[in-house]
């Protein structure tokens, strides 16, 4: 079944983009802050006090948007929903770069919300076709990409679209909707559309398909390469990739830090859904080191520590040690530091409050952050035994069971 455009933006969402554009020319900036303010001037120009709640609100969505998004949100309009699940600029141009190498020009983009994704495709070069299930987000869409003209919005059902596809459709990216009524949705079947509806598709089409970080490898086809993201310390998504975008098999973290991005995956993997092969375990070294949770959630601590020379400290854990870091100002040392965050340790001391804090207090740290893993405590909770007068440089605390002992393992951050 071929779908059709969205219907054209009403008079009432003409009027809401017209009045939200104009707010920087009818309020100051200090006005803009202060929404009573701002809505008591507006009333005072006779704006409807249903028109002014909605201009506020775009507005402040549109400030959040521009955080997450960048200079492109300054224009686009935004719904709450669309803006939660909106992926972030540098993913959505790493997913784009992946259709417009892999060699295709005529993809769709299946739950496309207000845009993001069809937009980077665009950017790329690639003709869209951008299906939204909601009426009014698929318009808002249709506006948001209205200077791309190779992108067609349409409304409807991405399983109404694929039951009939153009003939010069060549791939596809999915995106289920993965929350209801604000709470995230665990179950792969109850996203929209259900992953086992978007892995169907991947049987057609070479495709891509966003899913949740914390994804059951179960999930995963075999052949698939799966990758699983952070920007910066976040984990944001993995997503599936199959056919000719997926040329090696197997799970990859790609882990984007300021205007780098960095590859790591495991040559000895067993395919997306294999098992998590195991890393070599040894004693507290100089340094330790709290991997990016890209590598956690793609089992590729093993790999890591193979590239690094680096031990876990407890097999069920996941910090390394190692006594030795590449040093400064070689391509090994940044991608290192993309990969974990890297610690000297000053001295452990057994998980007890009185020697914690003791060691906390001749330590002369600035503050103190605590790391909790594997131990019945939580951070909020050992962070309490803790009093000093703030001195010298920040410093780290973890509280953590290494094989028997639980250790209180003080530390000072390793700057790149
Ligand atoms: C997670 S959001 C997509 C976000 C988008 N990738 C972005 O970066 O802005 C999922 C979208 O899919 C839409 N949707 C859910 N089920 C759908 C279906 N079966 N067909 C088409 N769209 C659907 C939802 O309305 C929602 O807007």
């Amino acid at each position: 079944m071929s779908l059709p455009p969205p219907p054209p933006l009403s008079p009432k969402q003409e009027q809401l983009l017209e009045l939200t554009n104009q707010l920087p020319l009818l309020l100051t900036e200090d006005e803009l802050a202060n929404p009573l303010v701002a809505s008591e001037k507006l009333r005072a120009k006779n704006f409807s006090p249903n028109l002014i709640a909605s201009a506020l609100s775009q507005w402040s969505l549109r400030q959040r948007a521009i955080k997450k998004l960048g200079p492109i949100a300054q224009d686009w309009f935004f719904t709450n929903d669309g803006l939660e699940q909106a992926t972030q600029t540098v993913v959505a141009r790493h997913h784009a770069q992946r259709f417009a190498e892999a060699g295709f020009s005529q993809v769709a983009d299946l739950g496309c919300a207000l845009g993001t994704e069809s937009q980077f495709l665009a950017r790329e070069g690639l003709s869209v076709f951008a299906v939204e299930l909601d009426p009014l987000t698929a318009s808002w869409a249709a506006f948001n990409l209205r200077e791309h003209s190779q992108v067609q919005v349409l409304q409807g059902l991405a399983e109404d679209f694929l039951a009939s596809p153009p003939a010069s459709l060549q791939a596809v990216f999915a995106d289920p909707a993965r929350r209801l009524g604000g709470k995230r949705l665990m179950n792969p079947e109850d996203w929209s559309p259900p992953l086992s509806t978007a892995l169907s598709w991947a049987a057609d089409y070479p495709a891509g398909i966003k899913v949740a970080p914390g994804i059951d490898y179960k999930f995963l086809p075999p052949t698939s390469l799966t990758e699983f993201v952070s920007v910066g310390q976040n984990v944001v998504e993995a997503c599936i990739w199959t056919k000719d975008l997926a040329p090696i098999p197997g799970r990859v973290a790609q882990v984007f830090v300021e205007d780098q991005s960095f590859t790591f995956s495991d040559p000895l993997s067993e395919g997306a859904n294999g098992p998590v092969r195991p890393a070599p375990c040894g004693d507290l070294g100089r340094f330790i080191l709290e991997p990016n949770g890209a590598l956690v959630r793609s089992g590729l601590l093993a790999a890591l520590a193979d590239e690094f020379d680096l031990r876990l400290l407890d097999p069920q854990i996941a910090f390394l040690t190692t006594d030795i870091l590449p040093p400064a100002g070689i391509p090994a040392r940044e991608r290192l530091f993309a990969a974990a965050q890297v610690f000297e340790v000053s001295t452990s001391v057994p998980l007890h409050r009185k020697q914690v804090a003791k060691a906390v207090s001749e330590a002369e740290f600035s503050s103190l952050e605590v790391y909790a893993r594997g131990v019945e405590l939580p951070a909020t909770t050992v962070r309490k035994w803790v009093k000093f007068v703030p001195s010298g440089q920040p410093g780290v605390l973890f509280a953590a069971r290494l094989a028997t002992q639980r250790l209180g393992i003080l530390a000072k951050k390793v700057s790149q």
